[in-house]
């Protein structure tokens, strides 16, 4: 949704901006190119793999970057670091990047065999075999519940503790494999994948994402300048439903209007080359004081 990011951005040259999700880049690349010259760029990533590669490709880029290795829900605190108080504009696009989900190594994937980990930062917090292999069966469930949505999270919770009693569950494809065993049956009618509600609520949990997100967002909005605009895409409906309270509330106080009153979701086209996208929906605000 990089055309109705920027068109929800709506930036000039010269404004100051925070990606507060670099990602590979890509949107960085875009509002650079929108605030040239005499912009400011704020990239942040808590992946430090991440960060990296958004310096190594932003490097020359005009305007003046600053790539940041850390979570947005810092955000404050790594803007005042930098001496800046307000922002034109600020994006966050959620979750996963392609490259992420393409690493074995980082564990987000239920297809590509690797370690069972799922943080975005490897040297923060605990990695997902630790919570599989020993929380509680009545935890399990509660956060596969919680952050899956998944109707069969007691079923997937036994199985998991089962399995364990045996062996130590150490991959992504153990783990892929004993979800589908206990509900792959009742996933034959969906186009979902019986393990991808599962694998999306550990790593939610492990990388305290929704809390960073409400954190991060709210953060966010009060450093926007008057007339800035903040853009959130979402992928599922725990994140979607944060930024829609949020932005709600704010706009009864009176501290930004709605830019659209439904969020935006991708075009046919978009969800066609890219099958991910499907999920996005694209919130927009400004601010009014
Ligand atoms: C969907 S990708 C962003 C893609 C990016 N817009 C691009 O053009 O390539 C999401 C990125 O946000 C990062 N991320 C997720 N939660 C974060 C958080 N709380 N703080 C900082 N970065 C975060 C992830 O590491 C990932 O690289």
């Amino acid at each position: 949704m990089l055309k109705e990011c920027l068109d929800g951005l709506s930036l000039v040259p010269g404004d100051v901006v925070l990606d507060a999700t670099a990602g590979g880049g890509g949107h960085s690349e875009a509002i650079l190119e929108k605030i040239s010259p005499g912009g400011h760029l704020i990239a942040i990533d808590r992946d430090p793999e991440a960060a990296q590669r958004v310096k190594e490709r932003l490097e020359g880029a005009g305007s003046e970057v600053v790539v940041v290795n850390d979570n947005f829900r810092n955000v404050d605190a790594v803007l005042e670091s930098l001496g800046i108080e307000g922002v034109d504009g600020a994006l966050f696009d959620l979750g996963v990047s392609s490259f992420q989900v393409d690493d074995a190594q980082k564990g987000f994937s239920f297809i590509r065999e690797g370690p069972l980990d799922m943080r975005f930062d490897p040297g923060k917090g605990i990695p997902a075999a630790d919570v599989v292999n020993t929380f509680r069966q009545e935890e399990l469930a509660d956060i596969i519940f919680e952050y899956g949505e998944e109707r069969h999270s007691r079923r997937i919770a036994a199985a998991i503790c089962d399995a364990r009693r045996r062996t130590r569950i150490s991959t992504t494809k153990d783990l892929a494999e004993i979800v589908a065993r206990a509900a792959g049956a009742r996933y034959k009618r969906y186009r979902l994948h019986p393990a991808a509600r599962t694998f999306q609520a550990l790593r939610i949990f492990v990388n305290d994402e929704l809390d960073s997100v409400e954190d991060g967002v709210k953060k966010a909005l009060s450093l926007l300048n008057h007339s800035g605009r903040i853009c959130v895409i979402s992928f599922h409906s725990l994140e979607d439903r944060i930024i829609k309270n949020i932005f709600r509330d704010a706009s009864k106080e009176g501290l930004v209007k709605l830019v659209n009153k439904k969020p935006l979701v991708p075009a046919e086209e978009e969800m066609v080359l890219n099958p991910r996208s499907r999920s996005a929906k694209l919130r927009v605000a400004e601010r009014t004081i």
